[in-house]
């Protein structure tokens, strides 16, 4: 894993977002992008910059069970909001929220990694280590799977919603098993309240109870952190 640290979120995403420009300098086509705050710098980089998307593919990690797209809670809507109706993508792929049957929308969003294979995967690492929605105990063989939040993941979705009986109890999440099948990855922490899990990540043992200290068995794993998210490194 090569560690970038960075004064805050901003140059964060300025970091990233260099990355992105080289990559795709050099012909990658297909992004997989991640929800919630981590990311939204590297967006508004992306947002504002020069660089044309309309040749580009994107496969997003995961979306709320019950959410339809025009929802403001909803993954779709956050992307199409942040990034999709500022910069427009050839095609972008969100897992289904509203399907009827939830089996056959991990079969199809399957298909769609496999057809779309990833060359850059944007991560964001949740407090208990999760990436995607992939929960600690998860099996890292697992591919797009229905997964049930967890409750300190559901108390950190909290402040998007109006109360917390609105957030939503499953998710359909790409597993750590088609996460790994990217190219190469960037891992984004930023803030104080990731720093336990940034630590166990990087310095801990590979565990399905840390599922980002699977990132360790990665050949190409760029990780940007704040001060704040590497203040429990002990090699810092
Ligand atoms: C979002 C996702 C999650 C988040 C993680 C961190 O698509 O897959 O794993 O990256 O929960 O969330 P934030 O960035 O809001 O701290």
């Amino acid at each position: 894993m090569k560690v970038i640290q960075v004064k805050n979120a901003q140059e964060g995403g300025k970091q990233a977002f260099a990355i992105l420009k080289e990559e795709m300098a050099k012909g990658i086509t297909t992004l997989g992008l991640a929800t919630g705050s981590t990311p939204e710098t590297l967006y508004q980089e992306m947002v504002k910059s020069d660089l044309d998307f309309s040749d580009m593919t994107s496969v997003n990690l995961d979306e709320y069970v019950g959410l339809s797209g025009e929802n403001p809670q909803s993954y779709r809507y956050f992307m199409n909001d942040r990034l999709f109706l500022h910069k427009p993508f050839k095609e972008t792929f969100v897992p289904n929220g509203k399907a009827n049957d939830l089996d056959a929308e991990c079969i199809r969003y399957n298909q769609i990694i496999a057809d779309h294979p990833i060359d850059l995967q944007v991560l964001g690492i949740g407090r208990n280590g999760h990436i995607g929605f992939n929960e600690p105990g998860t099996s890292f063989a697992v591919e797009t799977h229905v997964v049930a939040l967890t409750e300190s993941t559901i108390e950190a979705n909290k402040r998007y919603f109006e109360s917390i009986e609105e957030v939503p109890t499953h998710a359909l999440s790409m597993g750590i098993a088609s996460i790994l099948k990217s190219k190469q990855i960037i891992l984004m922490a930023f803030g104080r309240e990731k720093a336990a899990a940034v630590a166990k990540m990087i310095e801990g043992s590979v565990t399905e109870q840390l599922p980002a200290s699977v990132l360790q068995t990665h050949k190409n794993v760029v990780v940007i952190i704040d001060e704040a998210a590497a203040s429990e490194l002990t090699n810092a």
